[in-house]
């Protein structure tokens, strides 16, 4: 099969295309043929690494997280999955050498989720990272559901941080899905259209004007989460449009990974910072967000593509450091690689 591999960390040239044989599934994992593999930033920050062309923590790493395909081959004891049910995969290469980025994957069988019917592979290639982040972002807060589902969120207004993200996409449609009223900021005119086809009832541009006050001008009486990317960069925003007892959901340190915060307006409205780490976010939330995520998708409630919010940039296997490059240069959208 054609494989995708990286035997030093660095830029995107490391990466090379090589012919690997295909292994059969162990006990407990199954095989999937990669259709589509998604690309995220994670994926070029551990390729990247230190950038001194260090060891990764395998002799050879296949990159990738996210991915969707067929399942080829079945090991002993999976029950759950069999041969030509359509998947989508999530943290395929964590703590294992073997990402997404080949025709051919062995993935631990709880790893790996049945697409409904009619759900392209491009979207399932679009959900492992963004959207179980999402998930986990939106299922934190002191008053609030720990689960997602029609209705989970009724009544309750949620503001995500970069609406035309991949993860603020994903928390658009899982906050809308589950009743939310959603907020969003966003920094430009066409990001504002993306996040509007997500389905956020309320789009500002935080560049150009007051974004505290044009909060709180549409939720007058507060916001009850956050969802955020930025927390360096927006932390008095928060502060400033949140409601007591409100949960903060930090996912990531763009615009700055050091934060120093006024402890008292934050004890006065009884705030709650949640970090959120995927990787380390746990089996149960893990099971928890691919079980809401496939309500939600047979709902049809997560489309990608412009229509929705989320362009999609294709990349043939051979252009695997283009699409890396694309997403470390900030591509607007999902990054996408047709694998077989
Ligand atoms: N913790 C986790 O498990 C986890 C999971 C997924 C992703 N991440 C991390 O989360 C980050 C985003 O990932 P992604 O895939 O969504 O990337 P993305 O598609 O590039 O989206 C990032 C978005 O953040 C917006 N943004 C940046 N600064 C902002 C600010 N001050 N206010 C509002 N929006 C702002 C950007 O737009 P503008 O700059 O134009 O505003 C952009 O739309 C990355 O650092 C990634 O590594 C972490």
């Amino acid at each position: 099969m054609k494989s995708v591999v990286y035997s030093r960390t660095g830029d995107p040239s490391v990466l090379g295309l090589v012919d690997r044989d295909v292994i059969d599934p162990p006990p407990g994992e199954v095989r999937v043929r990669i259709v589509v593999s998604g690309v995220n930033p994670t994926d070029w920050k551990f390729r990247l690494g230190s950038g001194d062309g260090a060891a990764p923590p395998f002799p050879e790493v296949t990159p990738n997280q996210d991915g969707a395909g067929v399942v080829d081959a079945v090991g002993e004891g999976v029950v759950d999955l069999a041969v030509g049910d359509r998947v989508w995969v999530y943290l395929a290469g964590h703590q294992r050498p073997t990402g997404t980025a080949q025709e051919f994957t062995n993935l631990p069988a709880d790893r790996v989720v049945r697409l409904p019917e009619g759900t392209s592979f491009d979207i399932g290639a679009s959900l492992g990272v963004p959207a179980m982040t999402a998930h986990r972002a939106l299922t934190v807060s002191e008053d609030g559901p720990s689960r997602l589902y029609p209705g989970a969120l009724a009544g309750k207004v949620v503001l995500v941080a970069g609406g035309a993200g991949a993860v603020g996409h994903a928390a658009i449609q899982l906050a809308r899905w589950a009743g939310a009223t959603v907020v969003t900021t966003i920094s430009s005119p066409a990001k504002a259209a993306l996040a509007t086809a997500a389905g956020a009832d309320h789009v500002i541009n935080y560049r150009d004007q007051d974004a505290a006050s044009a909060v709180t001008k549409v939720a007058p009486d507060g916001v009850d989460m956050v969802v955020e990317v930025a927390i360096a960069a927006n932390w008095q925003l928060n502060m400033d449009v949140i409601k007591s007892r409100s949960s903060i959901a930090v996912y990531a340190n763009d615009g700055g990974s050091e934060l120093t915060l006024p402890v008292r307006p934050h004890m006065v409205k009884n705030v709650r910072y949640q970090f959120v780490l995927l990787y380390t976010v746990g089996d149960a939330a893990l099971t928890a967000a691919a079980a809401d995520i496939t309500r939600a998708l047979e709902d049809g409630a997560m489309p990608v593509g412009e229509d929705a919010g989320l362009p999609l940039h294709r990349f043939p296997l051979t252009a695997i450091a283009d699409a890396h490059q694309a997403v470390e240069d900030g591509a607007v959208g999902k990054v996408l690689i047709d694998v077989s």
